[in-house]
């Protein structure tokens, strides 16, 4: 069983996509971390995000990256939208995810692109989303709680900076796939949020058990 959980900063889509992993004993991709590690390595390095050449270089990064805890930054945050919006680098990423979809047994994989691209073929396709006020909330909790202060109202220019980019750019922009089901966090604790996800999953599979 293929799960593609895609939406923009903070909707909940991680948390969410962790949680039916472990709920169905799949492995797990956050493809942002990918991204966020070519940002990682070209903001190291001192090259410009902008220029695909620089960012392509900084595709082949060692897998052990993924673990620093400064791929989470808002700072890289930023820079892995302006990387990923390169079509060489989403060339230069796309096998790897491929290959995690598909392995035997199935994967849960986060992103923008899953449902479109990666997985357009994936059993479930779930598109998160939530207000951006509230996505700016819970990112401006999480930075502080962190020691990061930050004001809301900035936090919020940043998110809509991003879904700006992330949702406007011509190679895999982010959207919901048409046969994606909508679920809007907004509203929801992530106990709810989950809970909802793995229903969704559940008439998925059930009415698929049921055609076939
Ligand atoms: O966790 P958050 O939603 O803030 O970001 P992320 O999922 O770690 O992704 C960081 C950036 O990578 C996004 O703003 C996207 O520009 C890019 N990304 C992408 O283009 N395609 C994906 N499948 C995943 C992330
Ligand atoms: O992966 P993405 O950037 O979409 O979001 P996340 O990392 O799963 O969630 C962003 C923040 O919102 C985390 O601190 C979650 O605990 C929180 N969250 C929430 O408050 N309510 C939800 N229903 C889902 C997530």
């Amino acid at each position: 069983m293929i799960i593609a959980v895609d939406g923009p900063a903070a909707s909940g889509k991680g948390t969410i996509a962790r949680a039916l992993a472990q709920h169905y004993g799949l492995p797990h991709l956050d493809t942002g971390l990918l991204y966020r590690a070519v940002a990682a390595t070209v903001l190291r390095e001192e090259l410009d995000p902008a220029r695909e050449a620089d960012a392509v270089s900084a595709c082949s990064f060692e897998d052990y990256l993924l673990d620093d805890p400064w791929l989470r930054s808002d700072e890289v945050g930023r820079a892995a939208s302006v990387v990923s919006a390169h079509p060489l680098v989403r060339a230069a990423l796309l096998n790897r995810q491929k290959k995690f979809a598909r392995q035997p047994g199935g994967a849960v994989l986060d992103g923008r692109d899953i449902g479109t691209v990666i997985a357009p073929d994936a059993d479930v396709k779930l598109f998160v989303k939530a207000t951006p006020m509230i996505r700016a909330q819970r990112r401006h909790l999480e930075l502080r709680k962190h020691g990061v202060l930050t004001s809301l109202d900035k936090v919020l220019a940043d998110i809509r900076a991003r879904d700006e980019r992330d949702s406007k750019r011509t190679e895999a922009p982010m959207a919901q796939a048409s046969d994606a089901a909508l679920l809007d966090t907004s509203f929801l604790s992530i106990d709810a949020a989950v809970q909802r996800a793995i229903a969704i999953v559940e008439s998925k599979t059930n009415a698929t058990r049921a055609s076939g």
